[in-house]
């Protein structure tokens, strides 16, 4: 019953989760349409690269359909092209920034991959990732140095494409990885970690020597697999290496493409040990493939060439709602957040125009170029009283759409701002409109204005690609700013993100006492067109007054003071060029009564070449199906270059009153796919009501924030390549560990370089993330929703006694949360087999290790996040073996955290290189080339490896008929015994 409880929630969330699938690409006929490559504006121009994108892509389609067997390919592509190159007649010149939306980015390389091809992934299994990277130098050489380095180019596309769209991961390790290593052991061999054991290969030390191997089964850093390029027959997977020739498609399990559960992969532990074909044939294009006619595959797509002009920022529309619901406070809280935007906010150079709509609507403003002039006329001609009318939403939009085809642009890629804060009860409906907007390809960002709003309009925005925001007027704890943050966020949208200002404070100031004071920092990368400004309905009674680093006051008295009590209810300080550190503000209050303000900063880059530390955020779903839980991400950048170590909090706006602080986190744990890659990620699960949840990230460097070289996220792999000749020796698909040289390190060595990186300086940001919506809310629901997943859980060393048949394994894991990552746990268990597919099915086969069987640290979970380690003594029957450990967390209520990684020890290792060494030891005193540091105790020092046995336990390997208690427990404490471990013992048995 627990069991079916869980899967529906899980498939619930699934659905909730696909939702946010529906961006712009589309499906049809076995086609993706709305693919989006942007060049970006620094590449120098080379009309190669457009013509080679065609070509990559062309050829890429072809491959992902045959990968697909037969489903999908690329159908429609459009190349966006930089203002700054030459123009030519078949480019659309289309206004609008595309580079920070598009799926593939073309740009300089990030640093830590060079010209490796990348996809950003943030999201968990199943979910799409940010984008692709591929450099110029990728795209330029696709027939020459790139199909050497990578080999097939349209393989590592389509590679990519799949990490992108649906949400699988490498299926290879990294040299020093702890957590996804580069080998592992399977029966006493050392194996590439590759979905498929079917590959022939060869093993070498980048000088070209033998590899080297550790007691504790971890193959050398230096190490690489190098395939057979001309032999293999292995068909998968184009998550391993594509560029191997016989492959064809994903690991679904048939032949030559079977899928292997026991490698330490990162696919296996982020999609609890599925194929890549299972979870990919589940995404939803391959549900909603249908075809409505004959399709004859044509695989070269049609390419659509845009150019942006470079002179303009955007074209937007306001298309404000003025129903009689408006009436009152709502008309003119909305009245004034415009006022601001129009007169203060929209860049020069963009486009506006405004509508208003009730029963009807009326365009007040067709669009028009935002400059000194006409932003005084855009503003006076915003609404300012509400009509009494009722509310026809689809109107309003079919307007705005009306207003963006003014002229001989086509309305595509302008920004809809849609406010408004009824439920729609005059035609046409938003729905009635949604043949118009797809065909217009506008973009609309809806700002749902207090609770009553229309639930529509999360599906409006996520079917345009646009976000959606929430202004709770009546309970939100950010009256109007929020407002002014949606508007400034969507104006910018459409900026290059180069060009867009920083915001470094956006909160809330309430003034109690008479006097309060305010810290903001400004950061070296920033200081132009600083801006500062205060926003009250009581704005008569503050004054306020900032200080720079060096003490220069500005207050009424200065010139780039100025203050507008009445239209715009705000005070702001425009400083052309602000010092750069700590500055104060003063608020003073002047009335009687406390008086609540907004206040916000934001600053642009003195230099646009060197960006500065920026912040975006965003959320896993704009809707969601109580009972689920919504994902919040904040990605921490400069440039290509993530920061790591920064405090990160969101702060969530409820329904029900009571904002929820969330602190997200950079770990690689919980809800965070990869640990220090500068996206921070947390769950929040404490849901107060249905309605709208508004979430604002907030980032400051508390002195731990620290600049990393570059992105680490999911790279491609180049071919590895021979030093020297290979062709005396045979290629294996395994390897014995008799060949590589044993070697004793230091086990305390921090091969954890993810943490290198230069102090961040000193800054304070802020990010609005949106806002989702929850509906099927229960307040009486019992805790349903389960602790977070044990994935990190490794074996830090272990110590074997061959005379005993017993061995000492130290574990290591993060404590998970009660609800995800929340809250602290009831319980953990740990459970340990000699088959790991007992660790896949009914866990209950395997054996729950006791308290008794622990002899240093405990299974009472620590609070979440900390890192926690205890020590077992086990049994163990065959020396030959590996015992594997899973890890399962349950909360009081009886919810079990669904997934799990496994954890392997491999008993036999430590005897085999010790022989190994004893072998070498006596070479070695012959040779005195140099000395080995013999100890007689060697800690192993274990990661996620393999089974293994040699020769040697070839002979052991009888006893094996024998149906031996696996892991019989010692009883250090009590003679208690309670062993199911040997459960699937004679499955291993046939298998052997
Ligand atoms: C707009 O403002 C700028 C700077 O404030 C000024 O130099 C320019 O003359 C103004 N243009 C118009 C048309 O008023
Ligand atoms: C969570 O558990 C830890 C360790 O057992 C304890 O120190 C902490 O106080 C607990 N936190 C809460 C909120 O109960």
């Amino acid at each position: 019953m627990l069991h079916l409880r869980l899967g529906q929630w899980i498939a619930v969330m699934c659905s909730c989760l696909q939702l946010a699938f529906c961006s712009v690409i589309t499906v049809e006929n076995k086609g993706y349409k709305g693919i989006v490559v942007a060049i970006h504006n620094t590449v120098p121009e080379d009309e190669n690269l457009i013509n080679n994108l065609k070509v990559l892509f062309t050829k890429a389609s072809e491959f992902l359909y045959n990968s697909t067997n037969n489903q999908l390919h690329f159908k429609e592509v459009t190349i966006v092209i930089p203002p700054t190159w030459s123009s030519k007649p078949e480019y659309i010149a289309l206004p609008g920034s595309f580079f920070s939306t598009a799926h593939v980015r073309v740009d300089h390389a990030n640093p830590e991959y060079g010209d490796i091809p990348y996809t950003l992934q943030t999201g968990g299994c199943g979910e799409p990732g940010e984008y692709i990277h591929l450099t110029p130098w990728f795209v330029r050489e696709i027939n020459g140095e790139t199909k050497e380095k990578f080999g097939m180019p349209e393989r590592q596309l389509v590679h990519e494409w799949a990490h992108l769209r649906y949400g699988v991961f490498d299926e290879y390790g990294s040299p020093g990885d702890p957590r996804y290593p580069m080998f592992y052991i399977e029966r006493g061999k050392v194996r590439p970690s590759s979905c498929i054991r079917d590959i022939q290969g060869w093993i070498q030390n980048s000088d070209g020597g033998p590899c080297s191997i550790l007691p504790g089964g971890q193959v050398n850093k230096e190490c690489i697999f190098i395939p057979d390029m001309r032999t293999n027959e292995a068909k998968a997977s184009v998550m391993y290496m594509p560029f191997i020739p016989s492959m064809e498609g994903f690991c679904d399990g048939s032949e030559h493409r079977e899928h292997n559960t026991k490698a330490p992969t990162k696919h296996n532990t982020m999609c609890n040990y599925e194929s890549t074909w299972s979870v990919i044939s589940r995404h939803e294009d391959f549900q909603n493939n249908r075809v409505t006619r004959d399709v004859t595959v044509d695989f070269e797509p049609i390419f659509r060439l845009i150019q942006p002009p470079s002179d303009q920022k955007g074209r937007y529309v306001l298309a404000l709602d003025v129903s009689g619901s408006m009436n009152g406070r709502p008309m003119k809280l909305l009245h004034r957040a415009a006022a601001r935007l129009v007169e203060d906010r929209i860049p020069d150079g963009a486009y506006l125009g405004i509508v208003q709509f009730s029963t009807d609507a009326r365009i007040l403003h067709p669009l028009t170029r935002v400059d000194n002039r006409t932003r005084i006329e855009l503003s006076r001609s915003l609404p300012s009283v509400d009509d009494g009318g009722r509310t026809a939403i689809g109107k309003g939009i079919q307007e705005a759409i009306r207003v963006l085809e003014d002229g001989n642009v086509p309305p595509e890629a302008g920004l809809i701002i849609l406010i408004t804060d009824g439920e729609e009860n005059v035609l046409p409906l938003i729905s009635d409109v949604v043949p118009e907007i797809m065909v217009a390809k506008v973009v609309i960002n809806a700002v749902a204005f207090g609770a009553e709003a229309s639930e529509k309009l999360e599906n409006i925005t996520i079917m345009t690609g646009g976000k959606g925001y929430f202004f709770a007027n009546i309970n939100g704890s950010r009256p109007s700013s929020a407002l002014d943050s949606a508007f400034l966020e969507s104006v910018t949208s459409q900026t290059d993100v180069d060009l867009q200002p920083v915001q470094l404070k956006d909160e809330m100031v309430e003034l109690h006492e008479r006097m309060m004071e305010k810290q903001v920092r400004i950061d070296p990368d920033l200081g132009k067109n600083t801006i500062f400004t205060v926003t009250s309905p009581s704005i008569k009674t503050v004054e306020v007054s900032i200080m720079s680093p060096t003490g220069t006051i500005y207050d009424y008295t200065s010139p780039e003071y100025s203050r507008d009590d009445d239209q715009k209810e705000r005070i702001q300080i425009f400083l052309p060029q602000a010092e750069t550190g700590r500055w104060r503000i003063l608020f003073t209050r002047r009335g009687y009564y406390p008086v609540v303000a907004a206040f916000t900063v934001t600053s642009e880059p003195e230099d646009t070449e060197q960006q500065p530390i920026r912040v975006r955020s965003w959320l896993s779903d704009m809707q969601l199906k109580f009972p689920a839980y919504a994902k919040v991400y904040a990605e921490v950048q400069k440039g290509y270059r993530p920061i790591i170590g920064a405090t990160v909090v969101a702060t969530i706006d409820r329904p029900m009153g009571g904002a929820v602080d969330v602190t997200l986190g950079d770990d690689g744990v919980g809800a965070d796919v990869t640990k220090n890659d500068g996206v921070y990620t947390g769950y929040f699960t404490h849901f107060n009501g249905n309605g709208r949840y508004a979430v604002v990230a907030n980032v400051v460097n508390d002195g731990q924030a620290k600049l990393k070289y570059g992105i680490r996220s999911s790279g491609a792999q180049p071919v590895p390549k021979a030093k020297g000749s290979l062709n005396n020796t045979e290629p294996a698909k395994e390897f014995s560990i008799a060949d590589l040289i044993p070697v004793i390190v230091n086990t305390t060595d921090d091969n954890d370089n993810t943490t290198d990186g230069e102090p961040a300086p000193p800054f304070d940001r802020t990010s609005d993330a949106g806002a989702f919506r929850l509906d099927d809310w229960e307040s009486n629901a019992t805790d349903i929703i389960p602790p977070g997943d044990i994935m990190d859980l490794v074996v830090l060393y272990s110590h074997e006694n061959y005379d005993t048949n017993m061995t000492e394994v130290t574990l290591q894991w993060t404590s998970p949360g009660d609800d995800l990552d929340s809250g602290n746990v009831s319980s953990v268990e740990l459970w340990a087999s000699v088959d790991i597919d007992t660790l896949f099915g009914d866990v209950h086969d395997a054996s729950m290790i006791q308290d008794m069987n622990i002899t240093n640290g405990t299974l009472v979970p620590l609070s979440p996040g900390l890192v926690q380690h205890i020590t077992v003594l086990l049994t163990f029957p065959n020396a030959s073996d590996t015992i594997y450990f899973a890890m399962k967390a349950k909360d009081e209520a009886g919810n079990i955290s669904p997934k799990h990684n496994v954890a392997a020890v491999h008993v036999s290792v430590k005897k085999m290189v010790e022989e190994s060494m004893n072998l070498r030891r006596e070479l070695l005193e012959i040779n005195q080339t140099f000395s080995v540091n013999g100890t007689d105790e060697i800690y192993i020092d274990f990661e996620s490896v393999e089974d293994y046995s040699t020769e040697i336990w070839i002979a052991a390997m009888v006893c094996y008929v024998l149906l031996i208690i696996v892991l019989v427990i010692i009883m250090a404490r009590s003679m208690k015994k309670e062993s199911k471990y040997p459960v699937k013992r004679q499955n291993k048995e046939q298998e052997l």
